[in-house]
């Protein structure tokens, strides 16, 4: 039977199901289990001599991405393409935007051409809702990045990196460290945490790149590493992330490493089987010593290679959806 969850708007269909993913906001428990059990599922799909599955054969992914990607962009390239679909990747930086075209113009010529998704990245937040909002209704929309909002997959293949690596999230101490103001990814890890059921969230950073209203996620709050970092399980780092900064909120990068930097010693503070986690892109010597990222502890890779999974998992469950939705419909104009 298919599992039915709370009726939400615009990312959830008539039966509750995917049919957008723009946001882990008010996504529940039972919904974020079915992503990472899917996500497992696919797994074994990457070490296949043939990776591919037929779920989107005859589908058309287009990946339209206005700000940079290295990870994002490719995983779900990989994903799409391993799932049998038709992949369209927009070079935006090329493509006539440059000649004024507007966001929703180059998305309606993209519609015409009978795309069935929309895998977006945007600086603006907020900007994946509104093109969901204006898509035609036959259109899943998935958010890759926006903005300082929201970059729901990155968060969904950190929850499924924690999994793997530590089992049972309510147990775990968990830090999420460094720029959390102008981070998508702290918000999404946040969100996703805490409905996880995870006991212990915390957050380290300096007080000016700390948001205010923190405490509506549940977590701890911490502006010293050494007491942030005690007895942890998984420690998250965050870059600074400068193409979103706006005046000098930090004194230098050298004083944020001193007092922020993940060093082999600072590790030592969390428990001794901790992993390291990060989004990348990594600066190493500014939120990270070499030694850690590469080291033991680091699952910084195994993170990439779980974001194939969890993107082929949110593609399939959006499309199935987004069908399931015109089903309904169709049903209802008999
Ligand atoms: N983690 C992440 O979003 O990386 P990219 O910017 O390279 O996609």
């Amino acid at each position: 039977m298919t599992p039915t969850y709370a009726k939400r708007p615009l990312q959830l269909n008539d039966l509750g199901q995917l049919r957008h993913f723009l946001s882990l906001d008010g996504l529940s428990k039972e919904l974020l289990t079915e992503i990472l059990d899917t996500a497992d599922s696919f797994l074994e799909v990457g070490n296949r001599s043939v990776k591919k599955v037929p779920l989107l054969r005859g589908k058309t992914v287009c990946n339209v991405f206005f700000e940079n990607s290295t990870r994002t962009r490719t995983t779900f390239e990989l994903a799409a393409k391993r799932l049998s679909a038709d992949v369209i990747t927009l070079n935006v930086s090329t493509s006539s935007t440059s000649k004024g075209e507007t966001l929703t113009d180059t998305l309606r010529n993209l519609e015409a051409m009978a795309a069935d998704m929309f895998v977006v990245r945007h600086a603006d937040s907020g900007a994946a809702h509104f093109i969901a909002e204006h898509v035609s209704p036959d259109v899943a929309v998935i958010n890759g990045g926006d903005g300082r909002h929201a970059h729901p997959t990155q968060g969904m293949l950190d929850m499924l990196t924690i999994r793997r690596h530590k089992g049972d999230f309510e147990p775990l101490s968990v830090a999420i460290v460094g720029d959390i103001l102008h981070s998508r990814v702290a918000r999404s890890n946040m969100l996703a945490l805490r409905t996880l059921g995870c006991r212990d969230v915390r957050v380290i950073g300096p007080k000016t790149l700390l948001p205010v209203g923190l405490e509506q996620y549940g977590v701890r709050v911490f502006t010293d590493m050494a007491e942030g970092l005690e007895d942890v399980d998984v420690v998250i780092m965050l870059r600074l992330q400068r193409e979103r900064m706006q005046g000098g909120l930090l004194p230098s990068e050298g004083e944020f490493y001193r007092l922020y930097g993940l060093t082999t010693q600072r590790l030592a503070l969390a428990r001794p089987d901790a992993i390291v986690m990060h989004p990348g892109p990594i600066n190493r010597g500014v939120e990270i010593e070499s030694a850690v990222a590469d080291g033991a502890q680091s699952v910084i890779l195994n993170q990439v290679t779980y974001g194939i999974a969890i993107r082929m998992a949110v593609l399939s469950m959006a499309m199935s959806g987004q069908t399931a939705q015109r089903q309904l419909l169709a049903e209802e104009q008999k």
